[in-house]
């Protein structure tokens, strides 16, 4: 073994990542808005005003897929399979009706969370994997808790419109899909310095779903 390795060196990079934002996962799982939505205390306005916020958030992470597909660090991430524009532009013609577009407006925490995602999609490769990886590594996880708590407070069908956004009909084995993310995490085209800076730019994700947590929070506080 050689003596001179960093701990940073000896640990993969998807355990490095996971555990770098740890803290801030439970603190956006034990948000107020997050537990009172989970724990079906918020009306479907609420649930409608997050799906909302989403839209955004994925409209920025997929609008940059085509531009970024041969790129050596986040192409091999782009998996066609994880798009959720489409299945969020359902959800929404359900939540608000078939001209839901029409009048859509981020709250400003949200708009600071796409323009990022667009500012690193357009300049900085390893940045928006490290979007890449907040979104839709959580989705295949927590989301599917999310999803159950939905279609039983406000009545979805089971894995139906409302809430097709938690809904990955192409991938069958979420465990084994996260297993080849985390695979590519750790082959990353990036040295030590660029990993770090990923991660860095990964808390600010997390940062960035906190303040719209926060913002969703302050526009649907529980009245009882
Ligand atoms: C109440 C809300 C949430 C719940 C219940 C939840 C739950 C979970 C669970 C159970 C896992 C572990 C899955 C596993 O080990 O395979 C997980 C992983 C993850 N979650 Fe969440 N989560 C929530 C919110 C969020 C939010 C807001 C984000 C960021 C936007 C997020 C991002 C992630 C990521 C990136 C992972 C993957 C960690 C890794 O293995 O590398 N989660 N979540």
């Amino acid at each position: 073994m050689d003596a001179t390795a960093s701990p940073a060196a000896a640990t993969p990079f998807s355990a490095l990542i996971r555990d770098a934002s740890h803290a801030q996962h439970t603190a956006a799982e034990t948000s107020p808005f997050m537990s009172d939505m989970l724990g079906g205390r918020l009306g479907v306005a609420a649930y409608t005003r997050y799906t909302e916020q989403l839209w955004f958030v994925y409209d920025a992470l997929e609008s940059a897929v085509d531009a970024l597909a041969g790129d050596p660090v986040a192409g091999p991430f782009l998996r066609p399979e994880l798009a959720r524009a489409p299945e969020l532009a359902r959800d929404l013609a359900h939540l608000r009706g078939p001209d839901w577009r029409a009048g859509l407006e981020p709250l400003p925490a949200t708009a600071a969370y796409a323009a990022r995602i667009e500012e690193c999609a357009r300049t900085w490769p390893g940045g928006y994997v490290a979007h890449h990886y907040t979104r839709y590594l959580g989705d295949l996880s927590g989301g599917q808790i999310i999803r159950s708590t939905a279609e039983k407070t406000w009545g979805f069908a089971r894995k139906g419109d409302g809430v097709r956004f938690y809904v990955f009909e192409g991938i069958e084995n979420p465990a084994a899909f996260k297993r080849d993310y985390r695979a590519l995490l750790d082959a990353v085209a990036a040295d030590d310095l660029e990993k770090q800076r990923i991660i860095d730019e990964c808390k600010r994700a997390f940062d960035f779903n906190g303040a719209v947590f926060r913002e969703l929070g302050s526009r649907f506080p529980l009245s009882a």
